[in-house]
């Protein structure tokens, strides 16, 4: 297991370039399962929660090849259709397989993604949606198994937009009887980035990144090729850590549209930001001022980069509340910050941030991919010796090479294994 090792109080400076977002490249991988041939994707990060993705595919038969920074998804032959436990446990967008195998085979059968550290994160919205175009749903020993002759298309309302749960619909829409009306969809970019592959597969879909999502059936589909958008909140992640290390930056390769939200607190903050095309400058203050901030669905301040702003206002000069409305129990990176020096107060889902004059360094350890992130920018400005962020795995599932990012803007920051 690794360990990041952080030296904290240097100012990022320079220039980095964002990867593919992880939240798009899952689901478009899963497309790939819904017709035979060879799709070619470009910007598919390099993470574990991609090869995890990648596993539980090739087990059904479905073949991968690098090209020249390309990747090729063979899906000619397909064997199997079971996602077993081992792989889903540690995954649970696996479950966007389940959507794509019912299109295309009429039956799947999926081990049923348990609760993680963030929440429970139930599926019933995929399930009753999927049980409203005809598919017969069972749960037994753990997996979800799901029957269909043809899907038909229907008219769904999601009692609250759900990001992975409209990407599944879709998919298992694209080739239903029929048209299918999604109301209420999640609007995030990675829902758009998967219609446009599903577009250049010869879906006929129209509404996306709006609440009503309209898909008519076709008779059959195409492979494609598509590149994957930039990560957002990897781009977040680093808009931070400009701001809170007092540091310059220029960010490479993203989309500045779909970060409306953060800019504006980071602009509230004290931050200089200016942007153009794929490009956004950070300059951060030299006193960051309290913003508070509410997690709500895209357009709205991602849930995904709670943890690493409210790593910011524990330095922040005075109090600001931090409000979670996604997940049930994104508060646990609370108590490792605290172990930094950080005072939060939690109550329900609301944090109440004393901002701190300073950070310490501190061992400290990861819970969750995002928590693994606030860490580490709580690490950048820490006062003395070193931080250790432990559990590092979570990380690696979503944000690649993270630590050599930072190490190239200037920060100290380096990896260890840790010897048990
Ligand atoms: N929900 C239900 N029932 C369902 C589906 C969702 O009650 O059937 C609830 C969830 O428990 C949650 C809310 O609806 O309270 C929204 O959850 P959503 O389904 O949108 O989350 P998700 O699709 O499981 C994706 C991202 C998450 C991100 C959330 C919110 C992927 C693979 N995952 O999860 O990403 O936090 O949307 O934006 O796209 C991450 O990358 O670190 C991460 C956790």
């Amino acid at each position: 297991m690794d360990k990041i090792i952080i030296e904290g109080g240097r100012a990022l400076k320079g220039k980095v370039k964002i990867s593919g977002a992880k939240n798009a490249a899952l689901p478009i991988l899963a497309a790939c399962i819904l017709t035979p041939g060879l799709h070619v994707l470009e910007n598919v990060p390099r993470l574990n929660d991609i090869k995890t993705m990648k596993r539980i595919m090739a087990k059904f038969g479905i073949n991968f090849a690098k090209k020249q920074g390309l990747l090729e998804v063979n899906s000619n032959n397909v064997l199997g259709f079971e996602a077993p436990y081992d792989l889903v446990k540690t995954m649970r967008a696996s479950i966007l397989l389940l959507g794509p195998l019912l299109a295309r085979y009429g039956r799947a059968r999926i081990s049923l993604p348990g609760g993680c550290a963030i929440g429970a994160r139930p599926i019933n919205f995929h399930l009753k949606a999927l049980t409203a175009m005809g598919a017969d749903i069972s749960l037994n020993h753990g997996y979800i198994t799901a029957q269909a002759g043809k899907l038909r298309g229907a008219n769904i309302s999601f009692d609250i937009p759900t990001v992975t749960g409209t990407e599944n619909i879709m998919m298992a829409a694209v080739m239903a009887q029929g048209q299918t009306i999604l109301r209420n969809s999640a609007k995030e970019p990675e829902v758009v980035d998967l219609a446009n592959m599903l577009r250049g597969m010869g879906a006929d879909i129209e509404g996306d990144g709006t609440d009503t999502i309209t898909i008519n059936g076709v008779k059959e589909l195409r492979s494609a090729r598509h590149k994957i958008i930039s990560d957002r909140i990897e781009a977040g992640t680093f808009m931070i850590a400009a701001a809170m290390t007092k540091g310059d930056i220029k960010i490479d390769a993203c989309c500045p549209e779909n970060l409306r939200a953060l800019m504006d607190k980071l602009e509230h903050a004290g931050a200089t930001i200016s942007f153009f095309d794929d490009c956004i400058s950070v300059k951060g203050p030299d006193i960051i001022e309290s913003v508070d901030i509410k997690t709500i669905p895209y357009p709205g301040f991602p849930s995904d980069l709670q943890a690493q702003f409210m790593s910011m206002m524990c330095i922040a000069k005075g109090w600001s509340m931090v409000r979670e409305t996604i997940f049930e129990n994104r508060f646990i990176h609370v108590s490792e910050l605290r172990r930094m020096g950080a005072n939060i107060e939690i109550n329900g889902n609301q944090a109440l941030i004393r901002g701190q004059e300073q950070l310490f360094s501190a061992p400290v350890m990861a819970t969750d991919l995002r928590a693994s992130a606030c860490l580490i920018l709580a690490g950048l400005v820490a006062n003395g010796e070193r931080t250790e962020v432990h559990r590092i795995y979570h990380l690696d599932r979503g944000y690649e090479d993270l630590e050599k990012k930072f190490k190239a803007l200037g920060a100290s920051i380096w990896r260890e294994k840790v010897i048990s």
